[in-house]
């Protein structure tokens, strides 16, 4: 009869153990009782980049990197991105259900209710030279929040951690205007309550000038379909940094501010940045094969290109896809649009790419529809960083409210010298 175990021969000793398997996994720890004597520390995994491991049990997001699933608490994100707004898939990722027309229309107007920022995260985003970096201000000004709001720190309390999940969704938005502005060399401009989540920004902005016309419209469904394309994506580098800050008891505001700066390395979030920059250098069409060539020969990635779980096709860049060439027919295309063609066109019959199963990613279309928006390329991760604000503090939520957490602790395989000792 077959169980649910693993049986381990420890071929140093002939010791036989056997070790539950519950939801495919086995518990490292339960390797810990593999020892060749008895003061032997035991067995442990090694497994850099957390490639086989499971940190956490979650229920919010599900990923089948093989057949392009993502699905946020059991929603197919094609549905979501069609059906909802981000601000209810928000409330989605938080609350676990999606909220009917009543608490949809609570949920936005407690979110308008926390837009304003206190004062001195204006004053502290004005220290910034023009030519910061915008996901630098971004982290720095959503770590000063801790400090502004002090009761953020009692974490166990359920009625402060909702209320500090509403104003990270709320604030992080006009957060990122203010730096928006301050880099532009721009005054900054208030939050209006009247306005929606995402028309809200999109004044914030740009002060006004797509207010009520076609393009604010096309402009506000686009943004909003992006972030919730960004909301959540299990436990990715960012994700991972929430939690293990986090299991500290850290506040959600130091917790969020350290995601935001995982986020920003070009690997993860800052992947869309690049791929504008990279774009830009090919220049033509003419000159995308040379540009894969060199990436084939290990000299440069094609940035936008291969995920860590999709191995078959990224099911947020289909929708980013479309969604690219329904504004590129309205406001027209662009020579850029032309050469990322061309790139997806050779590479997706490219053994090379093929056979390591490297297909565009979310991060390949957003830059060049934000660079479309008229949005500058530094700023990209940090509208990445808008829709990720839902996920975080969900996933922050949920590790708080695990029994099983702990302080996040990983082992190391010590390489160094073993004694010696300071010459006199
Ligand atoms: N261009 C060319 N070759 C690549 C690329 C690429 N973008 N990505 C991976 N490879 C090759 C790599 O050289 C290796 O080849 P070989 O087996 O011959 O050594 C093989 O594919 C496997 O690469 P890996 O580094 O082991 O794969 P990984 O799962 O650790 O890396 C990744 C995933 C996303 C970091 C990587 O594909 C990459 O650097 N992509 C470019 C950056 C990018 O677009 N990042 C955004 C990710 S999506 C947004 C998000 O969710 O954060």
């Amino acid at each position: 009869m077959s169980k649910d175990t693993l049986t381990i021969i420890d071929n140093r000793t002939s010791q036989e153990y056997e070790i539950p398997i519950s939801d495919g996994t086995i518990r490292t720890r339960e390797l810990r009782n593999i020892k060749v004597s008895e003061d032997d520390f035991g067995l442990m995994g090694y497994d850099p980049g957390y490639m086989n491991t499971a940190s956490c049990k979650s229920r919010i997001t599900y990923i089948d990197g093989e057949k392009g699933i993502l699905r946020y608490r059991g929603y197919p994100i094609e549905q979501l991105a069609e059906k909802r707004s981000f601000l209810d898939v928000a409330y989605l990722l938080f609350f676990g259900e999606l909220p009917d027309e009543k608490s949809s229309r609570e949920w936005d107007h407690q979110i308008r209710k926390c837009y304003q920022v206190p004062d001195e995260i204006r004053r502290l985003i004005d220290v910034f030279p023009e030519h910061a970096h915008p996901m630098g201000m971004v982290s720095s000004a959503v770590s000063a929040l801790s400090s502004l709001y002090p009761d953020s720190r009692n974490v166990e309390d359920p009625e402060n951690r909702r209320m500090e999940a509403i104003r990270l969704i709320a604030q992080v938005p006009v957060i990122s205007a203010m730096v928006y502005r301050r880099i532009s060399g721009l005054p900054p401009v208030p939050p209006n309550e009247d306005l929606p989540y995402s028309s809200n920004f999109l004044h914030m902005m740009f002060d006004g000038s797509f207010d009520n016309d076609e393009t604010a419209q096309l402009l506000e469904k686009v943004l909003d379909t992006l972030f919730t394309l960004h909301g959540d994506h299990e436990q990715n580098c960012s994700t991972t940094t929430v939690r293990g800050v986090g299991s500290a008891n850290t506040d959600p505001y130091l917790a969020v501010a350290s995601a935001v700066a995982a986020l920003a390395g070009p690997l993860h979030g800052g992947a869309n940045e690049s791929v504008l920059k990279m774009l830009h250098e090919i220049e033509s069409p003419d000159n995308v094969r040379e540009r894969i060539e060199m990436a084939k020969r290990g000299e440069a990635r094609l940035m936008g290109f291969g995920h860590r779980v999709y191995k078959n096709y990224d099911p947020r860049a289909k929708i980013i896809k479309k969604l690219a060439h329904e504004i590129f027919a309205s406001i027209g295309t662009s020579r850029l649009l032309d050469i990322a063609l061309e790139l997806e066109r050779i590479t997706l019959s490219d053994d090379y790419f093929i056979s390591r199963k490297l297909y565009p990613n979310v991060d390949f279309y957003s830059g060049l529809i934000y660079e479309a928006l008229g949005f500058p390329s530094n700023f990209f991760t940090v509208l990445f960083v808008i829709g990720r604000t839902p996920g975080w503090v969900s996933q922050w939520e949920e590790m708080v409210l695990d029994d099983e957490q702990k302080i996040a602790r990983p082992r190391q395989i010590y390489l160094g010298h073993d004694y010696r000792d300071v010459a006199d």
